[in-house]
């Protein structure tokens, strides 16, 4: 039987370090609140106009690319996962195409969008591609830039200190070898709490919200609107908005229930777990949801504290830092798990 294995991974942090301490600056916030809240130290924020979410992609990727002993050529499907995409449209996967200069034009690019779930739900499609046999070195990237999306006034503290920016890159290639790839992946959805994390503008609902004026305002005598408004921009009504605490518990009972459904599907317990490498929505969430499992720092990645939130990019970021630190080794069984806006969740287990 076929499963799909990843052949390559890279990430790209950029280099502009932002630590807690610098964003009191714009902000009345401090070290000591987001460390204890959160466990975050420091984040990355990209070249403001120089670099865009593809282009941090975009090097991840390469880097993906030459681990698995490819050539850009040989791709032959993107997926690309992002809730930061340069345009609203179109998505970043063509986008991605054209800066590694992929000019063949046989090849498909899907952009997915769900948020901190971006890449497991990417590692399943992937997947089930390569297992039908239709493709044969699918290229996937989380990536994001959320320091162009934030809002730096007071309002927007408890969001814009989580998030930071960075990307990372796999290449999925089939393998035959008995037990070795992704074993499993279970995606979830509940859309009942679509608003709660969320950035709602710019978009088709043209600042009215079911019934309420609560996210911006109608106008109800022309037919047609626009997607952003002046008032939305005077208002600060274009940034994302978070319902920390509905969001931080959900979370904290959706990890274990769906790694614990990936584990039951394989016949494996989490003892058997080589190394858990969680969405870094929350350094807290994460050591949480160990707890519930029981499962030894050791074989826990965590690096939120160098890269704040990174959503869709975090999983690669953090299993690329793991692998290049020698930390996932062949045969190891890797558990992956992310939630977050949607609110989507979802889980993979592969064996190395
Ligand atoms: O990737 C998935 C997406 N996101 C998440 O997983 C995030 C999940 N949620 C969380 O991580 C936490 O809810 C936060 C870290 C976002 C917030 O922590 P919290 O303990 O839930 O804080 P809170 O929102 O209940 O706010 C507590 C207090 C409030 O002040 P008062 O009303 O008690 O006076 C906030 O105004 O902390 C205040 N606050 C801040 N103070 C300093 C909120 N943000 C900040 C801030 N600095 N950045």
């Amino acid at each position: 039987m076929t499963n799909s294995k990843i052949a390559g991974i890279g990430s790209y942090l950029p280099d502009r370090i932002v630590k807690n301490q610098d964003l009191t600056k714009y902000l009345d916030t401090s070290d000591e609140w987001i460390r204890e809240r959160t466990g975050i130290e420091e984040r990355r924020y990209a070249t403001k106009h120089l670099q865009t979410t593809t282009t941090l992609g975009t090097e991840a990727a390469k880097i993906a690319i030459e681990r698995a002993g490819i050539q850009k050529e040989d791709i032959d499907f993107i997926i690309f996962a992002t809730l930061s995409p340069d345009y609203y449209f179109p998505g970043c996967g063509v986008l991605l195409q054209r800066e590694l200069g992929i000019t063949n034009t046989e090849i498909g690019a899907l952009d997915i969008r769900n948020q901190c779930t971006g890449f497991i739900y990417g590692l399943s499609i992937a997947d089930q591609f390569i297992k039908t046999g239709m493709y044969k070195n699918i290229l996937l990237v989380g990536a994001e830039m959320h320091s162009m999306g934030l809002d730096f006034s007071d309002e927007g503290r408890g969001v814009t200190v989580i998030f930071g920016d960075g990307a990372g890159a796999v290449v999925l290639q089939p393998t035959q070898k008995e037990g070795q790839g992704i074993l499993t992946t279970h995606l979830h959805a509940d859309g009942t709490h679509a608003e709660e994390l969320a950035m709602i503008n710019p978009g088709s609902h043209g600042g009215y919200h079911v019934g309420t004026e609560k996210y911006g305002y109608p106008d109800p005598s022309v037919p047609g609107g626009v997607f952003v408004t002046q008032k939305m921009l005077d208002d600060g009504l274009l940034a994302p908005n978070m319902s920390g605490q509905l969001v931080f518990k959900t979370a904290v009972a959706k990890f274990p229930e769906v790694i614990r459904e990936a584990l039951a599907k394989t016949g494996y317990t989490t003892a058997d777990i080589d190394i858990f490498v969680p969405h870094q929505a929350n350094l807290r969430i994460s050591q949480m949801v160990q707890k519930l499992l029981r499962i030894p720092d050791e074989k826990v990645v965590n690096n939120i504290q160098k890269y704040g939130n990174t959503t869709a990019a975090s999983i690669p970021i953090a299993l690329c830092e793991a692998w290049e630190n020698g930390r996932v080794k062949d045969g190891d069984l890797v558990c992956l798990a992310a939630f977050g806006s949607g609110f989507t969740w979802g889980s993979a287990l592969i064996r190395w």
